[in-house]
């Protein structure tokens, strides 16, 4: 105990020399959460990379979010403790897989989730994260949206607007593997309690829920909504969240095993051996910067 508390001062301390803040995304271990300065969703992340006055960035979540840092606040040093720590959905696309399906859809706009390579932010013409899909989508101009890469996203994105989307099959291995008899189970063993499920759900899991959620969405939910008892279908890092903000209620994990092994790689020790040695940065090429920027500043203008 004795040991974690002194890495906890050693990175207060390291963060106010480098003038640095530490992002944690809503899955990252108890403790990173604990010590971080914001701890949100996606789009939550990426308006606090963009607006907060730093020096440094220390990113708790997976490669994507952090090359989004660094496209947006170019003059912030920006790390990722893990340098490993990425999201494979992110690496289902390639940029030159998305400049083919381009070219067979001329007149469609793309529309790339946040969980992608800035190569592929650079080929697209907005950005969108689980919180503003659909509001992103009904916002463009064109009939027809090529949507990369989450299959599932882009389909509940289709449930509500007219638009046609053309999905690229990618999916998150930790939200694409709960099945609708999980959620029948979960109702049988917790009678009454409300079922919230990601976006990155397949559309059956969808279809049985009482609603859909990005993590910012779903902890919103959890403490404004009346019930008490709720079925939690996204990754169980949420727990220690919800469990902090909403300790009159009682979340149950949809299943324990919704365990995102990228989000979990960061520890305390990593922070402070980053802060330390000012590495691993994350850097992205100025010119695919700048085109990966026009879409991940258009989704925040919305
Ligand atoms: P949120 O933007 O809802 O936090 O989701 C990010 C993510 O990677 C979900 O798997
Ligand atoms: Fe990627 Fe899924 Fe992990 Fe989110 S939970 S970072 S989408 S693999």
């Amino acid at each position: 105990m004795k040991g974690l508390q002194n890495i906890r001062n050693e990175i207060l301390r390291l963060k106010g020399e480098r003038n640095a803040i530490i992002l944690a995304h809503n899955y990252q271990r108890g403790e990173v959460q604990d010590i971080a300065d914001v701890t949100g969703d996606s789009l939550e992340l990426a308006r606090a990379a963009a607006k907060i006055d730093c020096n440094m960035i220390v990113f708790c979540g997976v490669d994507f979010m952090a090359e989004t840092a660094a496209v947006l606040s170019p003059e912030k040093t920006v790390l990722l403790p893990a340098p490993d720590a990425c999201c494979p959905m992110a690496e289902m696309i390639t940029a030159d897989q998305l400049q083919l399906v381009k070219s067979r859809h001329p007149d469609a706009a793309v529309v790339c989730y946040v969980n992608t390579t800035a190569d592929v932010k650079a080929e697209s013409d907005i950005c969108c994260t689980s919180a503003n899909a659909v509001a992103v989508v009904n916002a463009l101009e064109e009939d027809e949206i090529i949507f990369v890469p989450d299959r599932n996203l882009a389909r509940y994105a289709a449930r509500f607007t007219k638009k046609t989307i053309f999905p690229w099959e990618g999916f998150c291995l930790v939200h694409d593997r709960y099945t609708p008899e999980q959620v029948s189970m979960a109702r049988r063993v917790h009678p009454g309690a409300v079922v919230l499920v990601h976006p990155e759900c397949r559309p059956d899991v969808i279809d049985c829920a009482d609603y859909v959620a990005s993590t910012s969405g779903i902890l919103r939910l959890v403490r404004t909504l009346p019930n008490k008892e709720f079925i939690i279908g996204t990754e169980i890092g949420i727990l220690h969240r919800l469990a902090k903000e909403s300790p009159e209620k009682i979340c149950y994990p949809l299943s324990q095993e919704a365990v995102c092994v990228n989000m979990k790689k960061t520890d305390l020790v990593m922070i402070r051996d980053a802060l330390a040695a000012m590495e691993p940065r994350i850097t992205v090429p100025v010119e695919i910067a700048s085109r990966a920027r026009t879409a991940i500043e258009r989704m925040l203008a919305l």
